[in-house]
């Protein structure tokens, strides 16, 4: 379970202060819904480690994350359109998340095992710049898996691609959180994302998260 109580930030020179206390389950998408610059990337921002809280505590499994760098924290950012390297393959894409000094043929085998899961079996040396959106944000999950880290955080990750590929790349989230055990946060303002994917809904009003 991610416990996050009183998570207490403001950016400086703004108004607005926030104070987030919300409960995420392992292997189940919660939803986060808010309008435009009500807070929703400040958050994830600070989930990630991107930002430090004021206050509050990040509990995953009982342990507070504040304290950890970002790249010592067990979460991944997803963001809406990827952050792929076009001039790199889609295998060298995946590498880049992996710790140093992984075996070369233990790496090769860890992403074509995860290129099958995402539906992408085989596209190892694809140049990313010959990739569809939705095989981008596929590639960027099949990173997500080869760094197994069990926080996943995304930030309107379906807004760049057409309706029929967002129900697929939606229900592979949805299949990846459920096998992998992932507590999955989940930024949408589309209530049909929160609909197909969310058993858990907040919404972010005036600087606080409220169950919906
Ligand atoms: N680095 C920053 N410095 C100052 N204000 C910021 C910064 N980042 C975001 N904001 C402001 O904080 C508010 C929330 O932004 P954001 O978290 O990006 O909202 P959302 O993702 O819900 O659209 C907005 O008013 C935005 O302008
Ligand atoms: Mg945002």
């Amino acid at each position: 379970m991610l416990r996050v109580d009183h998570l207490t930030f403001a950016h400086p020179g703004q108004s607005q202060s926030y104070d987030f206390s919300f409960e995420a389950e392992a292997g189940a998408v919660t939803a986060i819904s808010g309008a435009s610059g009500s807070g929703k990337s400040t958050l994830l921002d600070l989930l990630a480690g991107f930002l430090t809280p004021v206050a509050g505590r990040i509990d995953l499994d009982g342990s507070n994350l504040v304290p950890l760098p970002p790249e010592a924290r067990p979460v991944s950012l997803l963001l809406q359109s990827e952050s792929l390297f076009d001039h790199l393959s889609a295998a060298k894409n995946i590498a880049l998340g992996l710790p140093a000094g992984t075996a070369k043929a233990e790496t090769q085998r860890q992403i074509a095992e995860a290129l099958g899961e995402v539906g992408l079996p085989g596209l190892e040396d694809q140049p990313a710049s010959t990739l569809s959106g939705g095989q981008k944000q596929r590639v960027a999950l099949a990173r997500t898996l080869l760094r197994n880290r069990p926080v996943l955080l995304l930030d309107e990750p379906f807004s760049a691609l057409d309706d029929d590929t967002r129900g697929v790349i939606r229900q592979l989230v949805r299949e990846l959180t459920v096998r992998h055990g992932w507590h999955t946060i989940l930024v949408s303002h589309h209530s049909d994302d929160v609909e197909a994917l969310a058993s858990r809904h907040y919404a972010l009003s005036g600087g606080k998260l409220v169950a919906a």
